[in-house]
């Protein structure tokens, strides 16, 4: 290793050690909240970091309040419903929501929205920026098949930094609009076009997770890396980056195991826990691909016992998202859940290239930590309104035509996983209740006029179906507001 990376490496194991400092002074006062099963990333506070906003001046800016029609999800699932409340952002942060505004926020700047909902931003737990461009093609392929035909070749056009100047451009835009305040990004094997992207989702305001791509096996010439060229750009990348920005920080992102060698996926298993990195990757999403890790690694009892034995699923440091588990066996899941790993749902994708229904109520009974996932360009748009919607119908048809002792999903459930459930991968993310980092979006549903009086909970019940980022009239991230987002 070579002085630079350890000279970063020492940094980021400085500030996690900082951090375990706080955590037990908090302890000894009798402070520390005690971590949910639904909630609170695995090492949320140690790799709390990742998360930091500017302190003092730039957060005293960020106290306000909003008025409006605010909703958000209790650890329960049940949605809470503050209709004609004032909501109190304090330094960056959530200090509640209340009926009649307490005498001491009287000073702070209010701005009232009269009808509209306010409801928290969204978190993407998996969404692949390069393949923004082809976003709606290409939907007549399985997995494996569509990786060869149109994600890699797709995906090679970001060796050219012209290319990824453009494609970045636009997904970082569409972003900033969409309802996603939070997201993990891949990006693709090219390490300079991963932070050129990093330097654009830095821009637009969101808190991201950004991973440079591994893939050393089974895939074309023109997108493999070799193992020793992986590990070494990844490393470089890692140290250029990790503390480059405030709001965007590396992931480690093996592509899946068919395509990483063993070398390759110790070699990051080893860098994400000396780095506290956290992990993401895919996991049982189709059954040809689950067939081939079957083939490369048939000592192991499932596949995710196989990520697990190159240290891939995290740990109490490096939390791990994986997408789909679409196809996940019991002792798998038993796994996931002891190494406290999130899943990413990702309904539209699993539809689109045939993979399968994850069945989501399930893992939600048995208290697996769950996210919403756009997975573009398996999924055909960023819209988290949509994917709601996804999670919803998926569900219908999983009772339906696969097992009807499971409950369907309902709207309260697939606005737990968008906000609440997805946001803890990145702390104290996605609801309004005491201590929770302020992110929030301003939504006008005046267009989906109606005859009706609706309640607030059906004005919300509809937003799967009918919203998009036109509804979006303010979107906060951490505080602070994101401006000009048209
Ligand atoms: N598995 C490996 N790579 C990919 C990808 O890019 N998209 C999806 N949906 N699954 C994958
Ligand atoms: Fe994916």
């Amino acid at each position: 290793m070579n002085l630079r990376i350890c000279a970063i490496m020492a940094l980021l194991a400085g500030a996690t050690a900082t951090c375990a400092v706080a955590i037990h002074a908090e302890e000894a006062e009798g402070r520390k909240e005690v971590p949910q099963t639904q909630e609170g990333a695995v090492g949320t506070e140690n790799f709390s970091y990742i998360c930091k906003q500017k302190q003092d001046k730039e957060m005293q800016k960020r106290s306000f309040v909003l008025k409006g029609n605010v909703a958000f999800s209790a650890a329960d699932r049940t949605l809470v419903l503050h209709p004609n409340s004032y909501l109190v952002c304090e330094e960056g942060r959530c200090a509640g929501v209340f009926e009649t505004l307490p005498e001491r926020y009287s000073s702070l700047p209010l701005t009232d929205h009269g009808d509209r909902i306010i409801i928290p931003g969204m978190t993407d737990l998996h969404i692949h920026a390069p393949q923004f461009a082809f976003r709606g093609l290409g939907m007549d392929r399985e997995l494996m098949e569509w990786l060869e035909n149109y994600t890699y070749p797709e995906e090679s056009h970001y060796a050219d930094l012209d290319y990824a100047e453009r494609a970045y451009g636009l997904f970082a835009s569409h972003m900033r609009r969409s309802a996603t305040t939070r997201a993990c990004v891949f990006a693709t094997v090219h390490r300079r076009a991963t932070t050129l992207l990093m330097d654009k989702l830095e821009a637009t305001g969101l808190i991201t997770l950004v991973g440079k791509v591994n893939m050393d096996r089974l895939s074309p010439d023109f997108i493999r890396e070799t193992t020793d060229g992986s590990i070494a750009e990844t490393r470089l990348w890692i140290e250029e980056t990790a503390k480059k920005y405030e709001r965007t920080k590396p992931i480690v992102t093996p592509r899946f195991i068919p395509t990483c060698t063993p070398e390759l996926l110790t070699a990051l298993g080893k860098m994400a826990a000396d780095c506290g990195l956290p992990i993401q990757s895919h996991l049982s999403e189709n059954l040809g691909e689950i067939a081939l890790v079957r083939e490369f690694e048939p000592e192991t009892p499932t596949y995710g016992h196989a990520y697990d034995k190159y240290g891939l699923l995290g740990g109490t440091d490096n939390p791990c998202v994986m997408a789909h588990c679409v196809h996940s066996s019991d002792a798998e899941l038993a796994l996931l859940k002891e190494r406290g790993v999130y899943i990413a749902h990702s309904p539209e994708s699993n539809m689109n290239v045939s993979s399968g229904i994850a069945p989501i109520a399930r893992y939600l009974a048995m208290g697996l930590r769950v996210g919403l996932a756009s997975d573009v360009a398996g999924g055909s748009s960023e819209c988290m309104f949509a994917a709601m919607a996804h999670a919803i119908q998926a569900s219908h048809l999983h009772w339906r035509l696969v097992d009807s002792t499971q409950p369907q999903l309902t709207f309260a459930d697939a606005f737990f996983l968008a906000t609440r459930s997805g946001g803890a991968f990145f702390g104290k993310v996605g609801a309004f209740e005491e201590g929770y980092d302020f992110d929030a979006l301003v939504i006008d549903d005046s267009d989906t006029e109606t005859t009706r009086a609706l309640s607030l909970a059906e004005r919300l019940e509809r937003l799967p179906y009918h919203a998009s980022w036109r509804n979006i009239v303010e979107k906060y991230v951490a505080g602070a507001i994101l401006e000009n987002r048209e």
